[in-house]
């Protein structure tokens, strides 16, 4: 069987910047409010006429430019997103006609926050297999469009940005290698996180509109409680299955919502808070894209390093949740 390597990653944030200061002009609430519970200090936002797939597009070119590789040595394209540029076609499909690869295999996959863990995963499972040898995973979100900037609770989280991983087939007895994901739903717990319209159920309509379901809907202390409860025991798993202790791993990427939810999942297995990647501070919640982004910056910043084990995690809609342990 072969094994995945991280050939290198990339990562794009918009330029324009929505601080606590400009929600304060929006909203009823306050920076002070806004970093004690969630750690967020500002958001970027995509400009008018930039879509998800120009985002993914900057933090792919960056990634192949890491990887030392070109356009023409894709062999897939797993897009991780809710918020595509259009329903059809994927933008997956837009994006390598970006990339000019012609003809190669590209499709979007969708589960929320924790997508990109998931896209990492259905990747690793086509090195393994010996399908691909080498494939694009981006992570890229403009979810600013879907926020209704007249509710607080969800205003205040959320921001715009596209992270990418070159994997592949890693050369025999790389140590560098993906060791193993961990992916979970729970379906029954949808309606913790919503946005009701644009599919088959809400089409768009007047009565959309009217009834505001094409923003985003979430019950956040709920939602807080299940992303430290299920992110807290993929995590274990992925020690588990893989004889590995809190001690060989040098860095924990979990999915940026809140920092009082990452404290949390570090609490629960005693995990040094100084080895957890957060950059929740500069960029808010970006959905698919916390994951790829705050990895590929702690490695332009040079904490994570070649050879060192890092767990990655990710909690969602859906309920969706995954853990990914590897050696970068
Ligand atoms: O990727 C997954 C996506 N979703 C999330 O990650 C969300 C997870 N949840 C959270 O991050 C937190 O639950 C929030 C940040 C959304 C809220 O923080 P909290 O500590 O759970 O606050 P709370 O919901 O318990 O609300 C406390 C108070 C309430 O007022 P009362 O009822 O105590 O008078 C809220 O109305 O804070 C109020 N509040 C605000 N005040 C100022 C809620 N939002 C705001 C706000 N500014 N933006």
């Amino acid at each position: 069987m072969y094994r995945t390597r991280i050939a290198g990653t990339g990562s794009y944030l918009p330029e324009k910047v929505l601080t606590n200061k400009d929600l304060e002009t929006m909203v009823d609430t306050n920076d002070q409010w806004i970093q004690e519970r969630t750690g967020i200090q500002r958001r970027h936002i995509a400009a008018d006429g930039e879509f998800t797939t120009d985002l993914a597009l900057k933090a792919t070119m960056k990634a192949l430019e890491a990887s030392g590789k070109t356009p023409q040595d894709l062999e897939l394209i797993i897009f991780c997103t809710v918020t595509g540029d259009q329903v059809m076609p994927s933008s997956a499909c837009v994006l390598q006609d970006k990339l000019g690869c012609k003809t190669i295999p590209a499709f979007d996959l969708s589960a929320a926050c924790s997508g990109f863990i998931y896209g990492l995963s259905v990747a690793d499972q086509f090195i393994r297999s010996g399908m691909y040898k080498t494939i694009l995973v981006v992570g890229a979100e403009v979810i600013h469009r879907f926020v209704n900037y007249k509710d607080r609770e969800t205003c205040i989280l959320f921001g715009d940005a596209a992270g990418a991983f070159i994997v592949e087939r890693a050369p025999e007895n790389d140590p560098n290698i993906v060791f193993s994901s961990h992916l979970r739903a729970e379906g029954s717990l949808g309606d913790l996180f919503v946005l009701p319209a644009g599919g088959s159920k809400i089409p768009f309509r007047q009565e959309v509109l009217d009834n505001g379901d094409q923003w985003l809907r979430m019950k956040g202390r709920e939602i807080f409680k299940n992303a430290v409860r299920t992110m807290s025991s993929v995590c274990s798993e992925a020690l588990q299955t893989n004889g590995a202790s809190v001690a060989d791993v040098a860095w924990l990427v979990p999915h940026q919502a809140n920092w009082r939810i990452m404290e949390a999942v570090a609490d629960h297995f005693e995990f040094p808070k100084d080895k957890v990647v957060s950059i929740v501070h500069e960029m808010g919640n970006t959905s698919a894209a916390t994951v790829p982004v705050a990895f590929d910056t702690a490695v332009r910043d040079g904490r994570i390093q070649r050879g060192q084990m890092i767990l990655l995690t990710a909690f969602g809609a859906g309920l969706t949740s995954g853990s990914c342990l590897l050696r970068y």
